[in-house]
């Protein structure tokens, strides 16, 4: 079978009150039309035709690497005025799926039942009942329940209106059909536009039989019209992520209180999540892993038994196993951890690689550094690693122990098992097994007496 997969989104999403694309408008790390890109992938489509037209040119740039046939409809005349621009590609032998750039989490499990109903004299519809039908093009059927047609809101009489069974928009059919009904579409009605949904007529007229699959899950079918719906369904799909990895053994204190704007890659059992943890592009837990309330991770990976204590920041980073992380620490790019590493409150790292069982447990900036195992850097030392042109790298070799408030002025090398006195400057390479200090002798003067306020009368 070959399946063309045409996705409209040439509408202007006038309700966003946006200079953005509705389609471009992201729920979790995507755009819209990304979702539903992806679905039709995911479908094995021989191609995939999209129709824009407003901000034609932003759509088209934002998917400047993916195989996308490109159909511009100038003026937007309907849903069938839109699938009109797409006729000359469409092949006679094809299944033809219409999708909309604005419904982001129609599963591909739902459109592949409904490409098994087409068959060479049927036409399959997804549709789904609404409590609120408001809006939607209304299911009318015979007393047999033969699906007779589609009529739009402001063409339904009262009695239409009433029919809670909604067309979704998307249909499935094959091609020659297809080319045929969209040549007979006309624009007589209330809005004066080219309906697809008119096709649902002319199939009943040709001897089609329409097959509808009913979607229990109207989510799925949602469009986004404005930021409100928006929000609606980023929740939706942050649940339904969060469902996910709860079936891959991960607790969450609260699932609602999780953002996932990319992908879980990979996930051990017995991670626990605490509350209002967002995770950005690419993530890889192991077992066991424990993440703290409001951390932030992005494009990490963490290795079993590491816990990662609250509100700390990690990005592009890497962190072996029974590390301890945190509270409030900052993993910047570049970063990568061996195991049973100890990195404390308000201790910044980047570029930085730190050997097996080191600690840095309190208020450092460790950057450009390779730090070796079983390292001591004190509390508030800083590399020096800028000189305002350009970043040098600081070395500290296995044991060393860093004194509290010491600066590493790089490039520098700290030797193995040295010692740095605390409130050190270190300008020149420290050598292995001694202790290096650089500060001024203490002094007690003797005789000073301390200045008293003068109390006036
Ligand atoms: C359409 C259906 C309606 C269905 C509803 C589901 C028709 C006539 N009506 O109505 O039965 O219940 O969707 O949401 O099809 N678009 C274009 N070019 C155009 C017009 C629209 O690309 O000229 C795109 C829009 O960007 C949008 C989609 O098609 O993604 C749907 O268009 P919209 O105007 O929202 O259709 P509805 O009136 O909602
Ligand atoms: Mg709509």
């Amino acid at each position: 079978m070959t399946l063309q997969t045409i996705i409209l989104a040439a509408g202007k999403g006038t309700r966003m009150r946006s200079s953005i694309p509705k389609v471009l408008h992201r729920l979790g790390a995507d755009p819209l039309l990304g979702h539903v890109y992806r679905t039709a992938a995911t479908l094995k489509s021989d191609a995939i035709y999209i129709v824009i037209g407003h901000e034609a040119e932003a759509v088209k740039n934002s998917f400047s690497f993916e195989p996308i046939h490109w159909i511009l409809q100038d003026r937007q005349l309907g849903t069938g005025h839109a699938v009109q621009q797409v006729r000359e590609h469409i092949r006679d032998d094809a299944t033809v799926l219409v999708l909309y750039g604005d419904v982001p989490l129609l599963a591909s499990a739902t459109l592949q039942k409904l490409l098994d109903k087409v068959r060479s004299d049927t036409l399959a519809l997804l549709t789904v009942r609404l409590d609120n039908p408001l809006g939607y093009g209304r299911i009318i059927r015979n007393p047999q329940g033969k699906v007779l047609a589609i009529v739009e809101e402001k063409d339904a009489s009262d009695a239409q209106k009433n029919i809670a069974e909604v067309n979704t928009g998307v249909l499935a059919v094959q091609g020659k059909p297809l080319r045929h009904w969209l040549n007979g579409l006309g624009n007589d009605n209330a809005q004066g536009e080219f309906y697809l949904t008119d096709i649902i007529a002319s199939a009943v007229r040709d001897g089609f039989s329409v097959e509808t699959l009913e979607t229990p899950d109207p989510y799925e079918v949602l469009g986004v019209n404005n930021r409100e719906q928006l929000a609606c369904l980023e929740r939706q799909l942050q649940h339904r992520q969060a469902a996910w990895l709860m079936e891959q053994g991960v607790s969450f204190r609260d699932p609602a209180r999780f953002d996932l704007r990319g992908e879980v890659a990979a996930c051990g059992q017995d991670v626990e999540i605490d509350v209002n943890v967002l995770m950005e592009g690419r993530i890889t837990l192991g077992h066991r892993v424990r993440v703290g309330a409001g951390v932030h991770l992005k494009n990490v990976t963490v290795e079993d038994d590491t816990e990662i204590l609250a509100y700390s920041v990690l990005e592009d980073a890497h962190v072996g196993a029974g590390s301890r992380i945190g509270p409030y620490a900052r993993l910047r790019p570049g970063t990568v951890l061996e195991g049973d590493v100890h990195i404390g409150n308000f201790v910044e790292l980047k570029a930085a690689n730190v050997g097996h069982g080191s600690k840095i447990n309190h208020l450092s900036y460790v950057g450009d550094s390779s730090v070796g195992s079983g390292v001591n850097v004190g509390a508030g030392t800083i590399t020096c690693n800028y000189d305002g042109a350009n970043k040098h790298r600081t070395v500290i070799e296995d044991g060393a122990f860093i004194g509290s408030n010491s600066q590493l002025v790089a490039p520098v090398t700290i030797g193995r098992n040295a010692t740095i006195g605390a409130g050190s400057t270190i300008t020149r390479d420290a050598p292995a097994d001694q202790l290096t200090l650089s500060r001024s002798r203490q002094l007690t003067v003797s005789g000073w007496v301390r200045p008293v306020k003068q109390v006036k009368k």
